[in-house]
């Protein structure tokens, strides 16, 4: 009986060291590995701040309890080891203090973490500040539209926002449900579609408020499963300063036009006439269309189809070519290819090179 508990006890120490051994190593290759765009541990908001800071907490409460924990057992393992002639240690059963001692600890520990989980939960649900930037979040299958509606400005997939100035995000979807997550901008929230309501009445939708602090460029997606797409929901968010962004509101209400005789001026008329233009809109221009992302100064964004391809004229050719061998499932149909139940758009190879040079201009 005692070979078999020494044994049992040599087991444990075994396993316990090479955990801890494998703990380290894969704690340090974690802090050598590159950086994480999309990182929950670099807060850029006051909203990711709050977040940040309960998990902070219950990080270093875990860190304690690992501490106790492992210091007791080393110690038990280290005092009552096998060693030639040690007897055996004395044995306790029940021991009221030590009962009261394991129950009362932890309900206090459950305590002291609720306080500031109730905490950052209130701070995470306050009102929007009255000066904060209205911006309308639409999740579509696959892709993001952002409208300001004080600056009559549309875009898709790049959120731009100036730093320093609350914004108030209010998020509803066109089909299925999404979930908005920049993980360093704040915590996910769900993208419903919007609820029938009675006249009169205005649906309610999930909010978001934060005010960003450094400008820089943030990572996000959808977070979560909407379709056989879902993981190529993505967005990019672009945070500058009051100039800039008033800079880039402006720009974003003016039309680019191409020189005349140049590719890009045969790429505006070809997409004028292109069935493209029932469903994209670009600003100043003839094309309207409400049902896709807004194309005004695409060729200014860092990627074309939610953050999947970067912006080349290559991929914006194979992107309009063959939208489905990018993203299956994408509304938008190709050259030769429907999709979305729309016909093929039927551009010849020249007419989508030439498109794909205009896009391009437009930044
Ligand atoms: Cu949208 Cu997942």
């Amino acid at each position: 009986m005692q070979e078999t508990i020494h044994r049992l006890v040599r087991t444990c120490r075994d396993v316990i060291c090479r955990g801890l051994a494998g703990s380290v190593l894969a704690l340090g290759l974690a802090a050598c590995g590159g950086d994480y765009p999309q990182s929950t541990i670099g807060p850029a908001t006051d909203l990711a701040g709050h977040i940040h800071d309960l998990y902070v907490q219950v990080f270093w409460w875990t860190m304690f309890i690992l501490a106790v924990v492992s210091g007791v057992l080393t110690y038990v393992l280290v005092r009552y080891r096998e060693r030639p002639g040690a007897e055996t240690p004395r044995q306790t059963r029940g021991h009221l203090g030590l009962e009261i001692a394991w129950t009362v600890a932890p309900a206090v520990i459950v305590v002291l973490i609720t306080i500031p989980t109730i905490r950052a939960v209130f701070r995470t649900q306050q009102p929007p500040a009255s000066d904060a930037l209205a911006i309308e979040v639409i999740g579509h299958q696959w892709w993001w539209e952002f409208r300001y509606p004080e600056l009559g400005v549309v875009t898709a997939n790049e959120l731009h926002l100036p730093v320093g100035r609350p914004v108030d995000l209010s998020l509803r979807s066109a089909d299925v449900i999404h979930s908005f997550w920049v993980p360093r901008l704040g915590g996910k929230r769900d993208v419903n579609p919007s609820p029938r309501v009675p006249e009169g009445r205005t649906p309610k939708v999930n909010r978001l408020t934060f005010t960003v602090s450094e400008p820089g460029v943030y990572h996000g997606q959808c977070a979560e499963f909407c379709g056989a797409s879902h993981a190529l929901m993505r967005m990019q968010v672009v945070v500058e300063s009051a100039e800039a962004f008033a800079s880039w509101a402006e720009a974003m209400k003016t039309r680019v036009t191409p020189t005349a005789g140049t590719p890009e001026d045969r790429g505006r008329e070809i997409f004028a006439r292109s069935p493209c233009v029932a469903c994209h809109a670009i600003a100043g221009t003839t094309a309207q269309g409400a049902v896709g992302p807004s194309l005004t100064r695409v060729g200014a964004r860092s990627a074309i189809a939610a953050g999947v391809l970067e912006n080349t004229t290559e991929n914006l050719v194979r992107w309009i070519t063959d939208p489905a061998s990018v993203k299956p499932g994408a509304l938008m149909p190709g050259t030769a290819v429907g999709g979305g139940g729309f016909p093929p758009t039927g551009l010849s190879p020249e007419d989508a090179g030439a498109v794909a040079a205009y896009l391009r201009s437009l930044r």
